[in-house]
């Protein structure tokens, strides 16, 4: 039987020498090991074998079985080591090729400065409102104490798409809206883009403003200047104040002309602030009575202030853009300073 055995093995040695891949190994091992292996036979025969015998057979045909199962299973190891590096070399990445340039993106400058206007007036309790660009003439103006035919309304040369329908000159009729609607405290801060028939290097006919209204009991030109040189602080420098310089508005009275110390030469006069020190940054007053009472709002008991201002001037002044245009050419070369 020892000699069967010996055969046996060889003959095993023999066919996994010339196993060339996984599967012939695996039918290897279903020939020299599985339930119709000639081991398997040999462990069968056992039990014909005279008692005294068994233990010496048993060992012999135990010892053959492990001496075949690690042949089988050193070649199955060695192709599966041999699978494993193959794959590996094939799926290498080289980490020293250049990648493809992905682009990061950024806001416009115009995105950028409004929501910065936006953090700072929040920081000081004002909601947004946002009203609509295609607006009644009668929200644009009339509520705003500019009737029909009154020269003030030169000053937003605006488009008419019908008597009684305009685009927008102002984001003054989101402030209208908002007070017809909503009893004071009123505390809103109105983000939009905006048209006039102007064109020219400081000029847009579509821009950017923000305006803010504030309406409660004892408001004054006091607590305007208060907020407004709180947002200068923020906005520009914690050097910087603002000036009040008289202006006419219809909808405010008094009105004002707010001035930001210059943050080129910080107030000693420059080219950029004219050699005045000051920056003219918006409009602004105390909110005309009739435009109150237009609203419901009684002008006896309600007082209120308002502010605006074009954001593109605020981003021009931030960052020294010398023309509006330069903000909407798109040229990445500009926009990429931003970043
Ligand atoms: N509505 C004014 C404009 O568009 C700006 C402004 C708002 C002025 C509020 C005073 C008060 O020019």
């Amino acid at each position: 039987m020892q000699e069967q055995i010996n055969k046996l093995v060889a003959d095993c040695k023999k066919q996994v020498a010339e196993a060339n891949d996984l599967k012939k190994i695996s039918e290897l091992k279903a020939k020299f090991l599985g339930k119709s292996s000639p081991v398997n036979d040999l462990m069968k025969g056992l039990k014909d074998v005279a008692p005294a015998d068994k233990p010496a057979f048993g060992k012999v045909i135990n010892e053959c079985r492990v001496a075949i199962s690690e042949l089988i299973t050193s070649k199955e190891v060695e192709f599966k080591n041999l699978e494993r590096s193959r794959k590996l070399q094939s799926e290498t990445i080289d980490i020293s090729l250049p990648s493809t340039k992905i682009e990061i993106g950024a806001l416009h400058p115009i995105t950028k400065v409004k929501n910065e206007i936006i953090k700072a007036f929040m920081g000081l309790g004002f909601n947004v409102a946002e009203g609509y660009e295609i607006e009644a003439d009668y929200h644009c103006f009339q509520a705003l104490n500019i009737p029909k035919d009154h020269p003030a309304r030169d000053m937003q040369d605006t488009f008419y798409f019908s008597e009684n329908t305009v685009l927008r000159p102002h984001t003054s009729p989101a402030q209208i809206r908002t007070m017809e609607v909503q009893k004071p405290p009123i505390k809103i801060l109105c983000p939009g883009r905006v048209y006039r028939a102007d064109d020219d290097a400081t000029h847009s006919p579509i821009f950017h403003q923000i305006e803010g209204l504030v309406v409660d009991k004892n408001i004054t030109l006091c607590d305007l200047k208060g907020i407004l040189d709180e947002f200068a602080r923020i906005m520009f420098s914690s050097e910087s104040i603002t000036r009040f310089r008289p202006s006419h508005f219809p909808f405010t009275e008094p009105s004002v002309e707010v001035d930001v110390t210059c943050m080129v030469c910080g107030g000693k006069g420059c080219r950029i602030c004219k050699g005045t020190g000051w920056i003219e940054i918006l409009g602004s007053g105390v909110v005309n009575r009739n435009v109150l009472s237009n609203c419901g709002i009684d002008p006896d008991v309600y007082s209120g202030f308002a502010f605006g201002m074009g954001i593109e001037r605020i981003a021009m002044i931030k960052y020294g853009i010398p023309d509006i245009r330069m903000l909407y050419e798109n040229d990445v070369r500009f926009l990429k300073q931003f970043r």
